[in-house]
């Protein structure tokens, strides 16, 4: 599986022990987000990252800011994506369960690396149920159409 990763300055070093985790696990990771902690603005990774999923280029995006809001908000921004923000484990493998989200967001200000690494692996292996949810997720995307 490929996963696209984005950061703005406040994830560097989260972003690189999540990267080095993922790897580890045989994920494959493509890095959109910055290796610098030169300030700079996490919308535009936000909506790089959400732009690789939609298009296929990666299977699910992981994002990561601050906080985690400013850079899920700019993913959910592009048409496709479902993006959720989340500083615990069970909300993580709900939204993918429930809500087929195809990109996690944290912040790096909020989760320390081993809390993100609880919320990334229980987001990972959560699939989506279908039945009622596909009706669910059907209805919210298609507010992308209004
Ligand atoms: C950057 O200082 C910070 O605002 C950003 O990383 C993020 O938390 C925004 O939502």
């Amino acid at each position: 599986m490929k996963i696209g990763i984005g950061n703005d300055h406040s994830a560097v070093q989260m972003k690189n022990e999540i990267k080095e985790y993922l790897e580890e696990k045989g994920y494959e990771v493509v890095n959109f987000g910055v290796d610098t902690e030169e300030s700079c603005d996490y919308p535009m990774y936000g909506e790089m990252v959400g732009r690789a999923v939609v298009a296929k280029e990666v299977d699910l995006g992981i994002l990561i800011c601050g906080t985690g809001v400013g850079i899920s908000l700019a993913a959910n921004k592009v048409k496709g994506v479902r993006a959720v923000v989340c500083s615990e484990p069970y909300s993580a493998k709900l939204s993918k369960l429930h809500n087929n989200t195809n990109v996690l967001a944290f912040g790096a200000r909020v989760v320390g690396v081993e809390l993100a690494k609880m919320i990334v692996d229980e987001w990972l292996a959560a699939e989506f149920e279908g039945g009622r949810h596909q009706r669910r997720v059907d209805l919210l995307m298609d507010i992308e159409n209004k």
